[in-house]
């Protein structure tokens, strides 16, 4: 079977890399890729947001099955335009994917669900955001409603704060149509998790938990920013924490799509904040984390493509997930500036030096091809990714390996899985 990943980063990298493994493929291209994956993947120069050109692709290569990486084109219908074709795809639909797209619809479903999340409030016009603000007088989070790349999350501790935040979304449109509404939201306290899992509608399946680390400094300090590094599994996700969550908030979740009639199919990914052993939801997403994905394919031994196909078949139910036991961990490496402005075009030095450390790989994520070297070309640049017999052997093995690696700028966290040390 032909396979196409849609996507370009550190998570479609690792999509590749996985599904490379199965026997049911013949042959992976990636819309559109990047340096890394063209070394596995044939890489074909249509957008990850172009649906009609992927799918005019998907229909002249005979693709057996579409994976979608980034939540842009879920929300976008992707797969409601593939499927309407008969074209196999995973992931979910547009109604679906508005979990993803909108915190006000995701936050009203749980509200009606009764699942746990922070108390919240929805508004679009400054003036009255402000009021709730100063009455509230407490920490608060303000967020603008639609897609922003990770950047529309303001925690805020103070009153002053959180209004320049409302003024950032509504006032100034730093977000543009993403920014019309904003949820203010109560600051939780606690330890975060990503809980990620498949769904066919009918049946929960979780792959392994992780964490990842949102701030672009050590010590969770500085801006939120697409993910910093992250890994697997994540020992604040207790047995008894993980029951919680498939309890009170995955299965309650899937019964709310399935009470409005949205075919809910493919994966639905629970950000969590755990206290005394409580999880509570942050945001819900509808595909794959980054950089959770890379740690989490390391240690997945089941064929993901047969995930994928019963995902679509609705037969999730007969499937077991099969992992290694060891943890495994991805240092991301990002360009200088980044989650702000930052410069491309550096050539990328020591990527073969580092492929030689053991039970490592370096999945690219903003990396191209030029004059038959390999540049930055993003903010996250390259996901060092490694796996040992503790989460210090991994976490050793993938700082020796991003210590071989180098451009003009680099920075990465030096703090990755230190959470985890001592549990
Ligand atoms: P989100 O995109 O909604 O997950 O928010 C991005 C990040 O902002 C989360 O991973 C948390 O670090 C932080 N955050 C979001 N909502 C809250 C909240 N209610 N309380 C504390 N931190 C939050
Ligand atoms: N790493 C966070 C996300 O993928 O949303």
């Amino acid at each position: 079977m032909k396979v196409l990943v849609v996507g370009s980063g550190g998570r479609e990298h690792a999509l590749v890399w996985k599904i490379a493994q199965s026997p049911k493929v013949t042959k992976i291209y990636c819309a559109p890729g990047n340096a890394g994956i063209a070394g596995c993947a044939t890489c074909v120069d249509i957008a990850a947001d172009d649906i009609d050109g992927l799918k005019k692709f998907a229909v002249d290569n005979e693709i057996g099955l579409t994976v979608v990486g980034p939540e842009l084109p879920l929300t976008l219908g992707i797969v409601d335009s593939f499927e309407k074709d008969g074209l196999r795809i995973f992931g979910p639909n547009a109604a679906a994917a508005r979990l993803e797209g909108s915190k006000k619809f995701a936050k009203e479903i749980m509200r009606e669900a009764g699942i746990p999340t922070a108390d919240f409030a929805v508004f679009t016009a400054a003036e009255e955001a402000k009021k709730y603000i100063h009455e509230k007088n407490q920490p608060l989070v303000v967020k603008a409603d639609g897609l922003a790349a990770g950047k529309g999350v303001f925690p805020c501790r103070t009153a002053a704060e959180a209004a320049a935040a409302v003024d950032r979304i509504l006032t100034k449109k730093e977000f543009g149509d993403a920014g019309t509404v904003i949820v203010l939201e109560d600051f939780l306290e606690g330890e975060e998790a990503s809980f990620i899992c498949f769904t066919d509608g009918a049946t929960i399946v979780p792959l392994p938990s992780s964490q990842d680390h949102k701030r672009i400094f050590d010590n969770d300090a500085g801006p939120n920013t697409g993910g910093m590094g992250a890994y697997s599994p994540a020992p604040v996700v207790t047995p008894q924490v993980h029951e919680r969550t498939m309890e009170t908030i995955m299965k309650p979740l899937m019964l709310a799509f399935a009470a409005q009639g949205i075919p809910f199919k493919g994966i639905v990914y629970a950000g969590l904040m755990i206290k005394d052993g409580m999880p509570r939801v942050l945001e819900f997403n509808m595909r794959m984390g980054d950089p959770e994905t890379q740690p989490i394919l390391f240690r997945l031994k089941s064929d993901l493509v047969e995930l994928m196909e019963a995902a679509i078949d609705g037969r999730l139910a007969q499937i077991d997930v099969q992992c290694d036991p060891r943890p495994a961990v991805c240092v991301v490496m990002a360009a200088g500036g980044y989650p702000d402005a930052y410069a491309k075009g550096y050539p990328i030095r020591g990527l073969e030096d580092a492929a030689s450390v053991p039970d490592t790989f370096v999945f690219h994520a903003g990396t191209a091809l030029k004059n038959g070297g390999i540049v930055t070309s993003g903010g996250r640049v390259l996901g060092v990714t490694a796996r040992g017999a503790t989460i210090q052997d991994a976490v050793a093995a993938a700082y020796r390996a991003a210590g071989r690696i180098g451009w003009e700028g680099v920075q990465y966290r030096k703090d990755i899985a230190r959470k985890a040390f001592g549990r």
